[in-house]
């Protein structure tokens, strides 16, 4: 193998695998470094992938146990085989993993197996041996952020990754940080049996969320039997054999509570990774955040280093390290392409999921915005009704004048594929009239989509 490449990429989540594979199909001569055992990063190991898996098996629970009868399908007593639902867990990820393995052969990407740490510009080192590139792009991603005085072990004291592979239902689960990993897991180990009680710092649960959307979100929560504690700090926590008691008290400050817990995940926000890469050697620098500064062409301040995905700014998201991954090999690659920031999805994957692309309605008033609202709720719809998920509603906000979608936010049964179709409509600078006339299958969730767009105009049709 020769030493000398176009790109190396470092790391191989979403952010690098798809970077490496894109612009291995440009041509270009392309090596991943990856120090963990599998390829995909965070989101296909520890992070997307595993808990989409654990949420659909907790949720196929839930409704054999809450939702069949009501169908008229008797099953008996319902069973929990936690272990079958981890190891099926395990499957969905060993595929997941062996399929960018394959991806990376087919389009010859060569796969460097260890720590990649910068020794200067156009020169990586991995397991002690020195490549070259005339490309370096990090794309090291993320990890969670570790709250002072409630330390993680993994077993009693868990972040998302230990969250993923409890062996067995804790009676009580305290959240700390009512955001996406803690309303997803949360939900898990709810539908699974647990108590579950989520601490938030803030006024609201994902705080980043339309706050009308939010609140009907914490509403259904509620039902669940989630329970939350808003605006409250937790001081610090201690372990014993029977659990961990957490010292909380409310963020205006006040007298202290304690509240005990067999198990606690921390998942206050993750921060960008960036140890072992060699930056300092490099001369790379970051932002007051921690994270890689970079122009709008994800050049850093040092020629020929770039990066995309977690370790830079915007949402941790895995679709938006994609693009970015995407959009970086082609500009190595001498072409023109371009991320619309503007137009980036965001779905937390509970029952009912809650979506979202563009400004919220809090956002477009912060800005002083002129805007119509659209809402259809999903009791009105046939589909939703047949299905019997009948929770939450679609929100459509256009400008005043021109009409042209600025933000949709959906909470209800799919709302995550539902969202799709506004990213569209928003990546093609359509407004709500274009939604509304274009026809949508009957019976379908997206009508709801296409009677929010209409509602816009003051004429939906089924409300
Ligand atoms: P990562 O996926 O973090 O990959 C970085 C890789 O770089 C890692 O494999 C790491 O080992 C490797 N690496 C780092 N430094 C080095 C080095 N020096 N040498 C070699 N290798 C190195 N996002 C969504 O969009 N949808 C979801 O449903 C979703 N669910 C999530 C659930 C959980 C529990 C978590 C934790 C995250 C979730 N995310 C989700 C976020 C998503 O995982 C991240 O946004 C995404 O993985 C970021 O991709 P990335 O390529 O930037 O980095
Ligand atoms: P988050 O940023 O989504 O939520 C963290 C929450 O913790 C916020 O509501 C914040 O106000 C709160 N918080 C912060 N400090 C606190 C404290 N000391 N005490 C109590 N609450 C506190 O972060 P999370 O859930 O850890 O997830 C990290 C990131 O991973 C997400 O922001 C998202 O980008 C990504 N992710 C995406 C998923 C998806 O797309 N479905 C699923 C899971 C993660």
């Amino acid at each position: 193998m020769s030493d000398a490449f176009d790109v190396i990429v470092i790391g191989a989540g979403p952010g690098g695998y798809v970077c490496a594979i894109r612009a291995a199909q440009l041509g270009l001569k392309v090596a991943c470094v990856e120090k963990r055992e599998t390829l995909g990063g965070t989101c296909l190991n520890v992070g997307c992938i595993p808990s989409k898996a654990l949420l659909q098996s907790s949720e196929l629970f839930d409704e054999a146990q809450h939702k069949f009868a009501d169908h008229g399908v008797g099953v008996g007593a319902v069973k929990l085989d936690l272990a079958r639902m981890l190891a099926r867990k395990g499957e969905v990820v060993g595929a997941n993993v062996k399929g960018v393995e394959f991806l990376f052969r087919k389009n010859k990407v060569t796969w460097l197996k260890g720590e990649g740490s910068i020794q200067a510009p156009g020169t990586v080192s991995v397991a002690g041996k020195d490549y070259s590139a005339k490309h370096i792009v990090i794309a090291s991603g993320s990890e969670s952020i570790p709250l002072p005085g409630v330390e993680v072990d993994e077993k009693q004291i868990v972040t998302s990754t230990g969250g993923l592979e409890l062996t067995a239902v804790p009676k009580h689960l305290v959240v700390i940080g009512g955001g996406y990993i803690g309303l997803e897991l949360g939900s898990v180990w709810r539908r699974l049996g647990a108590e579950v009680t989520v601490v938030e710092f803030l006024d609201r649960l994902v705080p980043s969320m339309d706050l009308e959307v939010g609140k009907a979100f914490e509403r259904i929560l509620a039902k669940q039997g989630i329970k939350t504690k808003l605006k409250t700090k937790v001081m610090g926590a201690t372990k014993s054999k029977k659990g961990v008691t957490l010292t909380l008290e409310a963020a205006a400050g006040g007298a202290a509570e304690e509240l005990t817990a067999d198990v606690v995940l921390v998942a206050i926000g993750r921060r960008p990774y960036v140890a072992g890469l060699g930056l300092d050697k490099a001369g790379v620098a970051l932002d007051e955040r921690g994270r890689i500064k970079v122009d709008g062409h994800y050049a850093t301040n040092v020629p020929g280093i770039y990066a995309i995905g977690d370790v830079i700014t915007g949402p941790m998201l895995a679709h938006k390290a994609e693009e970015e991954g995407v959009a970086l090999a082609e500009m190595l690659a001498g072409q023109k392409p371009h991320v619309n920031y503007g137009a980036i999805p965001g779905v937390v994957y509970t029952w009912p999921e809650v979506a979202s692309v563009g400004e919220t309605e809090e956002q477009l008033k912060a800005r002083g915005a002129a805007y119509k609202v659209g809402k259809f709720p999903f009791t009105a719809n046939g589909r939703a009704r047949a299905m019997g998920d009948m929770d939450g509603f679609v929100k459509i906000l256009a400008d005043k004048a021109t009409d042209k979608v600025l933000g949709a936010h959906i909470i209800g049964p799919d709302a995550g594929t539902l969202i799709a179709e506004m990213a569209l409509a928003m990546e093609f600078g359509a407004s709500a009239e274009d939604v509304a006339r274009t026809c949508h299958a009957h019976p379908s969730l997206n009508e709801a989509v296409k009677e929010a767009a209409l509602a816009v105009d003051g004429r939906a049709l089924h409300i």
